[in-house]
């Protein structure tokens, strides 16, 4: 945000922890007032929230499942009693597991579709039904597990594919509002969600590794910049794009 003079109110989902966390502290730290969204993480949303207003910054935790309505709208309600007219959009809440064909459930293709692709769509909408916007920049996160057709993350790697999809019509659709619509995809890094999976230490990870020209996996703090840009007044050009972070692997 560094050309731009505008203060921007941002809602980034899922920043209790991880790559939204980043990502919540990258905005912060380039002047916008930043919602960090949670689903069950009060205290990691609340840790995230005091290292923002360490530094200066502002932020309010607000805890909605990005998955329904009704939160979604109770979310926008409470960003803009705080901050305004929300301007920037990080939908970076996501679940993902890794199953072989054999082990996807009807349940399980709910709660990844309707947290990673019906999520981004509900917040689109809330970002787009506010009417006292100007220009407005929404970042989807998805996976560099789009390219690299993941194995045994078919179910993952449709839901986020169906991101990259939505990201570039979505772009088309409310361009002329001069809202953009955009979308990063990470490689393999270490997070409390990854760290769960089991990821650090095993042969996934010397395999991504090995795959990964710059010779390691992402942090957190690597996609925040790369965030804070396409947020920004400096990316004003760049629209339905689905952007590469991931070290070089492909
Ligand atoms: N880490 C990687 O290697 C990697 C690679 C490529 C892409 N990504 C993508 O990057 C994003 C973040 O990944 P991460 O590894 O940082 O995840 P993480 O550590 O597991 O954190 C997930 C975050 O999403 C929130 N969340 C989950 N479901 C939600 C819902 N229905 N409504 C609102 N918030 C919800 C969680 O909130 P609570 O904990 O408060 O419930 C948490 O803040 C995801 O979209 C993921 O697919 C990650």
């Amino acid at each position: 945000m560094s050309t731009s003079s505008k203060a921007r109110t941002a809602i980034v989902t899922g920043a209790s922890k991880g790559i939204g966390a980043g990502i919540a502290k990258a905005l912060a730290g380039a002047g916008a007032a930043v919602v960090v969204n949670y689903r069950e993480d009060e205290e990691g949303a609340e840790r995230v929230v005091a290292a923002i207003t360490a530094e200066g910054g502002r932020a309010l935790a607000v805890r909605a499942d990005v998955a329904g309505g009704d939160d979604v709208r109770r979310l926008f309600d409470r960003a803009r009693e705080e901050f305004g007219p929300v301007d920037v959009l990080v939908n970076n809440a996501g679940v993902a597991t890794f199953a072989p064909l054999s082990g996807i459930t009807e349940e399980e293709f709910q709660r990844q579709m309707s947290t990673n692709l019906l999520g981004t769509i509900l917040t689109t909408q809330a970002l787009a039904a506010q009417d006292d916007i100007g220009s407005a920049s929404i970042v989807n996160v998805s996976t560099a597990g789009t390219l690299t057709h993941l194995v045994y993350a078919s179910l993952y790697v449709a839901s986020k594919s169906a991101v990259n999809a939505f990201t570039v019509v979505a772009a088309k659709e409310l361009g002329p509002r001069g809202i953009r619509v955009n979308a990063i995809m990470p490689g393999p890094s270490d997070t409390e969600g990854t760290r769960a999976m089991g990821f650090p230490g095993s042969a996934q990870e010397a395999q991504a590794v090995a795959g990964t020209p710059l010779g390691r996996t992402g942090t957190p703090a690597d996609y925040g910049p790369l965030v804070a840009f396409l947020a920004s007044d400096d990316a004003r050009w760049i629209t339905g794009d689905v952007i590469l972070a991931s070290g070089g692997m492909r």
